[in-house]
């Protein structure tokens, strides 16, 4: 069976072995058959492209080889190979893998091998034919765009190893490509634009012929492969579409210009480093962001900026960066890291200029030291033949973000220069020239964001075709005639920011016409956030009441916005003018179009920036429509109202437009503030801008001498100091020009005013606001007017030097700031990019034809140092307010006081907040005014507290706030978009046992019960959050803790749950973000309260525990076994009970049927209303089956704050295999949503766990790659229980069934560690003398065996810091060392480094072993925990922020550790006696900045002062007393003078079990606690014990032995 095919062929290093076409599958076959025989075939694969391509194939070769047989020759071999997908299988694993399979098939050196596939495919398989049996034949049919114009052609292969990409490999040439260009048709469409970038780059460096239709046809091209070609449509050039026609020229054009490098330069010594342009910095980029950007979308940012740099070095000019920038965004390429895709991901943290160019020094093309980037000329060609050397300054300026001007005196002065084109007028020149008939060139059109978004739309509107002439100096524009259409189905007009664009095309969508062939029936135009903010309500509502349907899809008033076809009646159109010209102009560009002939009437008040509706109408003019404007009679006086008449705009010939005078404004203020002359070419006074008369109206009155022509403007500036301020100007008609008016204004000598420019605060940004905030940073001092600002000049010498100005992505607030840079040393403009939009070239201009010098500048930000202490440095801190609501009675202030003093904020009742607002009690409020009155007001006070109190409070809302309507909407908008709102939940009859005994608020003059009932529903509806604060029993009646178990305090509690609901102290296991092995305890039982008290001991060693919320059952629910849905109380009772045991972060599951679980897996509404829950509640980590809807996992990532996602897949078939397609899938997929993942499989055999390691192993290596459970379930499957690092699930010995089959306990993972090597013994030590009597070996051996951690720690007692205590610490087995007295000073020299504490200290107590930075081996850390340990005793009984001021007996080291400590707890004021009056001074000099003083006398406190309520002592207990006895220290009692709330004394002594202090505490004391040595021995142990090991401490059993033998010594 012959099947036609036409096919396109390329010659390559002289051969026409490339083949082009649209479905070739036969003629492949085919072709391979006849000119390559052979006995064997394979076709290799992935799993993506299997599915759609390998049947065809298959078919094929079946047919084509069954033919082939006959009497002599045997029927070839066909066979297939599928490999997982993704990067991660071009490796030496993936590599062996391939070879075993062809070994294992017994292929000899005749098998000819078929890759098909994208470059991974092309480069792995072509690696493997390379070497196989010394080379065997092979065939590339590559299945992606990338594949087809770049890796399969040139013959270089390559695996990549975890040092690099790419570095093991070979040239061999393939025999034949075969382009099928079909089978781009299932590429996903991201794929697509990655080998677009490719495409671009080749014509760009070589061919401006195809760079241009590129340019232009970019939709069509989309189109031909997102439209499936049927019944192989295309396969003959008569079945072959246009589009299709279009895209085979784009391949085979690209593939040509590739092929014939190639041809010239075979193995890349000059020449084909051409194909590199983009790379330099691309690959950069890349190696930080890989896998998760494409090559292709690295290399479109890096053609961007080395396009910049060949524009910084005056080669390239801004057209053609422009053509450059548009064509990539054509093609949903990104063109700069700040794209929004790259900007949120967490490795965009990792892109600093440093981190590039160091990357960049292992650029193959480098020669030396000095790197080389390919630098284009103009679209078409480049500069050298070759890549040019461009020195790191150069590079490190087009990087950085920010940028600083050099200032002196302007090198080129006097300048002459052209300033690019006006927005104003670009913009209008394309909406007429687009709606005319004929064609129009347009000259010296501006190349901006702005201009690019407008020809972007229009051509989405199919409004016109666009064309470059002059090396992209002139833009032909082929009008439409006012024919437009509905963008395709789900296309938005996406305008960025631009404001102008986004006026002018709201009109023009009006008058879209509706054709029966579209699709979608609206056009929708929408921007980014600040866009959405920025008025359009005015320019809508008239445009609807003369026929167009708009709707706003989000807020009223503002972008985004759907509009129907349905075109504008005509007659009178009335428009409220004061906010925007733009309005006017945009009703008058379409105005011609209406059905009938419009009259334009404005209203509302004072029409502003006339001048811009002015040029509107002269423009028209030109294009043939000449608009009246309405005189009153008699007078003459002008009036607003407007006649359009009907018709059609005539494009003429050539239109050239002017160039922009704001921008004008800017180098004509350098002239002026440095005392130069500057003449700008084409603005002179007949001008139609408003801005041009900014040298006359603004530079002249401030002493520069301005000469004008028509055409051209000459500013010369007084000597430098000298500008003189205007006391008003009036700058209504050139609004845009105000800031750089205010720049010179605060320069100049006196105060100068400026009004008529309120509509600035509706621009990119608030310009006024930003003038004024941004001009205080130099000390300028300004004030505020209802239309402007005043501004006072200072002196140049007397302005704040080395400030950084915020650019707020305001072109002009960077320009303007610019001026200021240019007389200012030091002053950075951040986001330096946002000139883009008027001159992009705003910073290379100011260099080569201003001549101020510029510098990259890079802010600190950017940063890849990890802290070791901040566990979780990428997590949101919110310190937005927090709102309590919830029954009256239910806790809400007691709550919210707690919490504030836990977050260290204010706490602030909203009666009490009623009350002093409004003088009244809220009681008599009420009887007085009745409820609807109160509620009215509360609803009134709400609004105001929200706004008032917006930072660092906690507020408590009344119990009766959710009866207003209108309050809650304020609530579920605070949650949504600013803070938390947190329900305190009670149990309704502790509830009424409180309000019982509680009067002062007013009755409810119904039951309880019932308010309760109708709240409940509105609480849960208006809060984010849901805490429980329960005093006894819980809901469902039956849970009651032992109270003989040691509960955790509410206090705790709320910490914990404030502290991570805030991100400001996110619950998290440490042990996770740290890479050290983590594990969690599964309580998988229907009611976990029966383990809780034992909990304790069952979480020895865990970093967490999990519930298993599918397996949760009440007692009353009747189905104990099969799947079922838990209610939500009984969930939140459950965890509720948990959280008051254990401190421990939560891992919450909801595990369905298919995945192993109970829960059903048709019910996933309920699924999510529990996942949802979590997140109220506070868990910390929730874990997701990846299987749910992916928009609702999004969704809960996007509430998610400071908890983690568990992104979990489980097979529990047993058929994923570790080293098969499916288990990457999953691993990638999870890998999008979840901050950890979990794959789970079973393992049938031990070969299952070391295929599970292999595969761990090789996604660990990725960059950045994410914490990763993995393990086996089965008894086969314990090994890898054992080696898996993140999360192990584990059992208990003491609960009564496991988790999972296979599961082992904490201790048993770590005596298996031991077993097989991967838990060496350490020993630890105590330094000091004498140590005989220390409790520090029983602490930690008791830790140690406790933990099954195979350690030991012994005592080290030597005089001196001596070659011993040298010795051990360098010993392999050290494990880290206690030291005390009297070496915590001599230690230090032994070590590498202190940490902060220490560092203050100047002592060190704990030497921790710590791998160093740079990799290269063992540092050891001083670190101190003695303040821990007197940190942790007080704060266990007083909140931090309850300490007004703190007593300090003694001046040694141990008083050293407790200023710190009481320092850090927040103490205002520390006291320090010590009977050396001078040792207590040095003391106070140690500390600078902390508030230290000396008291003189025991008990005497200063006049007027209260008396401290924290005391440590830290003298020896034998040399004190309770009487006056010689050469003792006299304790009085007034020490306890305090009385009025919770006091603590601390006596860090040992001995004697009762000492002098703490006995006088007992006795006299009013609430005092008490603390002894012992205690803060262990707490600071503890925390050693955590430094050394990585693990908690097992507090509990080490506090009971400690004690044990302390008392029993002590007996
Ligand atoms: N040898 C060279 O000269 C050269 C040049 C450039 C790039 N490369 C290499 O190429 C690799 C990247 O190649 P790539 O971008 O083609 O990636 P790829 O091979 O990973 O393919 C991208 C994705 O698309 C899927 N896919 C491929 N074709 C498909 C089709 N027709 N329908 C549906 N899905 C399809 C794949 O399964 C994969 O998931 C990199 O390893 C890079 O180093 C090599
Ligand atoms: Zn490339």
């Amino acid at each position: 069976m012959a099947t036609t095919t036409d096919v396109q062929k390329v010659s390559i290093l002289g051969k026409e072995s490339i083949h082009c076409g649209f479905h070739l599958v036969p003629h492949v076959v085919q072709t391979i058959v006849t000119e390559l025989p052979s006995s064997t075939y394979v076709l290799i694969t992935d799993s993506n492209i299997a599915k759609f391509h390998l049947a065809a194939f298959e078919e094929q070769f079946d047919v084509s080889l069954s033919s082939l047989a006959n009497g002599t020759h045997a029927k070839p071999r066909f066979i297939t190979n599928i490999i997982p997908p993704g990067e991660p299988s071009k490796s030496r694993d993936g590599k062996a893998a391939i070879e075993d399979f062809l070994l294992l098939n017994k292929c000899t050196r005749d098998t000819v091998i078929l890759a098909l596939g994208g470059g991974v495919i092309g480069d792995l398989v072509g690696f493997v034919a390379a070497t196989f049996m010394r080379g065997v034949r092979f065939v590339q049919i590559p299945t992606t765009l990338l594949a087809m114009v770049d890796s399969s052609v040139g013959g270089k292969t390559a695996i990549d190893t975890p040092h690099g990409k790419n570095l093991i490999g070979a040239f061999w040439q393939p025999e034949f490509i075969f382009i099928d260009a079909a089978m781009l048709e299932t590429l996903p469409p991201r794929e697509f634009s990655n080998g677009m970038a490719e495409v671009i780059k080749t014509a760009a460096i070589r061919n401006e012929a195809e760079f241009g239709s590129l340019e232009s046809r970019s939709a069509e091209i989309f189109a031909a492969i997102q439209t499936p070609s049927t019944g192989f449509a295309g396969r003959t050039r008569k079945t072959r579409s246009a589009s299709q026609e279009l895209l085979l020229s784009v391949i085979v054009g690209s593939i040509t210009v590739k092929s014939q490098i190639v041809t010239l330069d075979p193995l890349e010594t000059g020449l084909r480093n051409l194909v590199n342009f983009g790379h330099t910095i691309g690959h950069a980029i890349e190696a930080l962001l890989t896998p998760i950007i494409l090559h292709g979308e690295c290399v479109s940012i890096g053609m961007i900026l080395e396009a910049e740099i060949s524009r910084h070095m005056g080669i390239l000019n801004q057209v053609g960066v422009g053509r450059l920038t548009r064509c990539l965004k054509a093609y949903n390429l990104p063109v700069s890291i700040t794209d929004p895709r790259i900007a949120n991901l967490p490795s965009a943290k990792l892109l600093s200029v440093d981190r590039l160019l160091d990357i960049m020094k292992i650029d193959k093309k480098n020669s030396g030291d000095k790197k080389k980037i390919v630098i284009l000329s103009r679209i078409g060609d480049t500069y050298e033949q070759r890549a040019t050397v461009v020195p790191d300054a150069t590079i490190a300026k087009i990087l950085s973000d920010s940028v600083t001007v050099i200032p002196g005196v302007p090198s080129h002065s006097p300048v002459t220069m052209v300033t690019p084109g006006s927005k104003s007028i670009s913009n209008r020149a394309l909406v007429l020239a687009a709606l005319g008939k004929g064609t129009c060139k347009l000259k010296n059109l501006l190349h901006s964001d702005d201009t690019q978004v407008m020809m972007a739309a229009l051509l989405e509107l199919k409004g016109a075709q666009f064309e470059w002439e002059d090396a992209g100096e002139t833009l032909v524009v082929h009008g439409g005639a006012g024919s437009l259409a509905v963008p395709s189905m789900g296309k938005e007009l996406y305008l960025g920011n631009a404001g102008t664009a986004a006026r002018f095309l709201t009109t023009v969508c009006t008058l879209v016409q509706r054709s029966p062939s579209d699709e979608a029936d609206t056009t929708v135009i929408t921007g980014n956030a600040r866009m959405k903010q920025r008025p359009i309500g005015p320019l809508v509502t008239a445009l609807a009441a003369n026929g167009g349907k708009i709707a706003y899809l989000e807020s009223e008033g503002c972008l985004p916005l759907s509009i129907q076809p349905n075109g504008l009646k005509g007659g009178v159109i009335q428009l409220a003018a004061s906010i925007s010209s733009q309005y006017v102009s945009s009703v008058l560009l379409c105005a011609p179009y209406a059905a009938e002939p419009v009259t334009l009437e404005l209203i509302g008040g004072q029409v502003i920036s006339q001048p811009y509706i002015d040029m509107t109408i002269v423009m028209m003019k030109s294009f043939g429509i000449e608009v009246v404007r309405r005189a009153e009679e008699g007078t003459g006086k002008l009036l607003d109202i407007y006649d359009i008449p009907k018709g059609c705009y005539v494009n003429p010939p050539e239109y050239n437009i002017e160039s922009d005078a704001s921008s004008a404004t800017y180098p004509l203020a350098i002239a002026a503030i440095t005392g130069t002359s500057c003449t700008i070419q084409n603005i002179g006074s007949s001008s139609l801008q408003g801005d041009a008369r900014f040298a006359k109206e603004v530079l002249e009155p401030m002493g520069c001498k301005v000469t004008q022509t028509e055409t051209e403007t000459t500013v010369q500036g007084p000597p430098v100091g000298q500008l003189k301020a205007v006391p008003h100007l009036d700058m209504e008609v050139m609004t845009d020009a105000f800031l750089t008016a205010t720049v010179l204004g605060a320069v100049a000598n006196g105060k100068t005013t400026i009004t008529g420019i309120a509509n600035q605060r509706v621009k990119e940004c608030n310009r006024i606001r930003a003038m004024i905030d941004e001009l205080a940073k130099f000390g300028v001092a300004t004030n505020e007017l209802d239309d402007g600002l005043e501004v006072t000049g200072s002196p140049i010498s007397q302005l704040k030097q080395g400030v950084t100005v915020h650019c707020y992505d305001d072109h002009r607030v960077a320009m303007a700031f610019s001026v200021l840079a240019s007389a200012v040393p030091n002053t950075v403009m951040d986001e330096k990019r946002c000139v883009e939009k008027t001159w992009p070239n705003w910073w290379d201009d100011l260099q080569n034809k201003i001549g101020l010098e510029t510098k990259g500048v890079e802010l600190a930000g950017p940063t890849d140092s990890v802290s070791t202490t901040s566990v979780d440095s990428d997590s949101v801190k919110n310190t937005a307010s927090i709102i309590l609501i919830g029954m009256r009675g239910s806790g809400k202030t007691f709550i919210g006081e707690l919490a504030a003093s836990a977050l260290e904020w204010n706490s602030l009742d909203a009666d009490v907040y009623f009350e002093t607002k409004l003088n009244i009690g809220v009681r008599q409020f009420v009887n007085e005014k009745g409820w609807p009155a109160f509620r009215e007001t509360e609803t009134e006070l709400l609004k105001e507290l929200l706004t008032e109190k917006k930072e660092g409070y906690v507020l408590s809302l009344g119990g009766g706030i959710v009866e207003t309507p209108a309050a809650r909407e304020l609530l579920k908008e605070y949650s949504k978009k600013h803070g938390s709102v947190v329900h305190i939940v009670r149990n309704m009859d502790e509830v009424v046992e409180y309000l019982g005994v509680e009067g002062s608020r007013p009755a409810y003059g119904e039951s309880i019960t019932s308010v309760f009932d109708r709240r409940e529903p509105w609480f849960r509806e208006c809060c984010s959050h849901r805490f429980i604060n329960h005093v006894e029993a819980f809901a469902d009646g039956k849970i009651v803790i032992d109270p003989t178990v040691t509960r955790r305090g509410i206090r705790e509690e709320v910490s914990r749950f404030f502290g991570h609901i805030t991100g400001l102290q996110p619950n998290l296991a440490p042990n996770v973000a740290w890479g050290c092995r983590s594990y969690f305890l599964s309580l998988t039982y229907p009611d976990i309260t029966p383990a809780l008290p034992k909990i304790e001991e069952l979480s020895i060693g865990v970093d967490a525990v999990e519930v298993r919320v599918d397996l949760l059952r009440s007692s009353k629910d009747i189905e104990p076994q099969g799947s079922h849905i838990p209610s939500q109380a009984y969930v939140a009772d459950q965890i509720a009970a948990l959280r008051r045991v254990t401190s421990l972060p939560i891992v919450y599951t909801v595990r369905t049927v298919s995945q192993g679980g109970a829960f059903p897996d048709s019910v996933q509404e309920e699924a999510k209303e529990l996942l949802d829950l979590a997140l109220r509640l506070g868990i910390e980590y929730i874990d997701v089956e990846i299987s749910l809807p992916d928009a609702w996992i999004r969704e809960l990532i996007a509430r998610k704050g400071a908890s983690k996602i568990i992104a979990s897949w489980h097979d529990w078939s047993g058929k994923m295999k570790w080293n098969g397609p499916e288990v990457q899938e999953k691993y990638d997929a999870a890998d999008k949503l979840g901050d950890i993942i979990k794959v789970v499989s079973k393992a049938n055999s031990s070969q299952d766990n070391f295929d599970l390691q292999q595969f761990v192993t090789r996604m660990n290596s990725r960059p950045n790659a994410k914490p990763f459970l993995a393990i086996n379930m089965g008894t086969e499957g314990q090994l890898s229980r054992i080696l898996n690092t993140t999360f192990t699930p584990v059992s208990h010995p003491l609960l009564p069934s496991k988790a999972a089959p296979g599961q082992l306990s904490f201790g048993e993972i770590q005596h298996a560690l031991h077993l097989i090597g991967q838990m060496p013994s350490k020993r630890f030590y105590l330094f000091g003398n004498p140590i005989s009597h220390s409790l520090s070996p029983t602490l930690h051996n008791t830790a140690f065996k406790t933990l099954g951690l195979p350690h030991t720690y012994e005592l080290l007692e030597t005089e001196a810091v001596d070659e011993m205590i040298k010795a051990t610490v360098v010993a392999p087995e050290f494990g880290g060392a206690s030291v005390t007295i009297p070496h915590k000073l001599n230690i230090i020299p032994v070590l590498d480094r202190l940490s902060p504490s220490a560092e203050a200290m100047g002592a060190v107590n704990t030497i921790v072993p710590v791998e160093s930075a740079d990799g290269k081996g063992r540092i050891l850390l001083g670190d101190n925990t003695d303040w821990l340990g007197i940190r942790g005793s007080i704060s266990a009984r007083i909140a931090p922020g309850c300490i007004h001021s703190a007593l300090i007996i003694g001046a040694g080291g141990t008083a050293r550790a407790a200023i710190y400590a009481l320092n850090n707890l927040h103490a205002k004021t520390i006291y320090l006696f010590n009977r050396t009056h001078a040792k207590a001074l040095e003391l106070v000099e140690a500390f600078p900045g902390v508030n230290v003083q000396v008291v003189e006398e025991l008990g005497k406190w200063p006049g007027g002062v209260v008396p401290p309520n924290v005391i440590v002592s830290a003298v020896p207990a034998s040399e004190t007393s309770l009487s006056r006895e010689p050469h003792r220290l006299h304790f009085p009692a007034e020490l306890f003078a305090y009385r009025d709330g919770p006091a603590i004394v601390v006596d860090m002594a040992y001995k004697p079990v009762e000492t002098p202090l703490l006995k006088l505490a007992k006795s006299t004391a009013h609430n005092w606690e008490t603390a002894q040595g012992v205690e803060v021995l262990l707490q600071q142990g503890y925390a050693q014990f955590e430094l050394w090991n990585k693990r908690r401490c097992p507090q509990r059993v080490v506090s009971n032995t400690v004690w044990e033998e302390y008392n029993r010594r002590a007996e």
